[in-house]
């Protein structure tokens, strides 16, 4: 990483080769003051973590395992739209190295044919309404074959390499990411979420779809996805016409 094409992210970067978490890691730096744009890497995680309280299978080598952190000066309302900022970031960086336009699960799952390539978890260190932090922890996998994953994923997960067929250079991944990453976060402090949003409803691949959302506290709610709000949050209009807001599920698409 050592030709980085961004002004400011990434370039405090800690490297190690095996962590627990870069994410744990990440929310240790942000607390002892960690600079705007400090980056986490690791080759292998030993209890890599998913949304939702999941496990993150991150063996070593093979993907990237990153948390980024940075201090916007935001609203807490506000954090979903960096989720999803995050994740069009990624699709635009994995197609300027494949050539191959993956898309996007609400919130932020990266897919390419119903295949999990890229997983995103936002955190947030807050005080009082005010953001203090945000970590954001991506997880790609790279150069993994399908005989690579462990059974229960084989059906749901694949790999930037499946994508092409050839391995590939998981800095250079990492620099593509930081650079979509900082045009899209310029743009969005300097003009807001709108053009953020444009971005990923073009990617999205749950708009306009029936879907069952199952949320945090178990329920399961079948209805059609209307689109997001200005804030990121999920429009869900069952049957009866009720629009729920989904701040934070797993999404099936029907
Ligand atoms: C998901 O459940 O889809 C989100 C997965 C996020 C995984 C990444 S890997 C780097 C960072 N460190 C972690 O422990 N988790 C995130």
């Amino acid at each position: 990483l050592s030709s980085l094409k961004t002004k400011k992210l990434g370039h405090n970067l800690k490297f190690h080769e095996t962590l627990p978490s870069t994410q744990k890691e990440a929310h240790h730096l942000a607390e002892d003051g960690a600079a705007d744009g400090t980056l986490v890497v690791a080759d292998e995680q030993s209890t890599g973590r998913g949304r939702l309280g999941r496990e993150w299978h991150s063996p070593m080598g093979t993907g990237i395992w990153m948390s980024l952190i940075i201090r916007p000066d935001i609203a807490l309302h506000q954090t979903p739209q960096l989720t999803l900022l995050t994740s069009v970031a990624v699709v635009k960086a994995i197609h300027d190295i494949t050539g191959v336009e993956c898309g996007i699960k609400w919130p932020n799952d990266i897919l390419y044919n119903g295949k999990k390539i890229v997983g995103i978890l936002t955190e947030l260190q807050a005080e009082a309404s005010h953001v203090k932090a945000i970590i954001i922890g991506i997880g790609m996998n790279v150069n993994a074959d399908a005989a690579d994953f462990p059974d229960e994923l084989k059906k749901r997960a694949a790999s930037i390499k499946s994508l092409t067929g050839r391995e590939h250079d998981r800095p250079a991944i990492i620099q593509a990411i930081l650079k979509h990453f900082e045009l899209l976060y310029n743009t969005y402090l300097e003009e807001g979420f709108e053009i953020i949003k444009l971005l990923w409803e073009s990617y999205a691949l749950s708009l306009g779809k029936e879907i069952y959302a199952r949320t945090v506290k178990g329920d399961t709610i079948k209805g059609l996805a209307k689109g997001i709000d200005d804030e990121g949050v999920l429009l869900l209009e069952t049957r009866d016409g009720t629009v729920h807001h989904i701040y934070s599920a797993d999404i099936e698409i029907i």
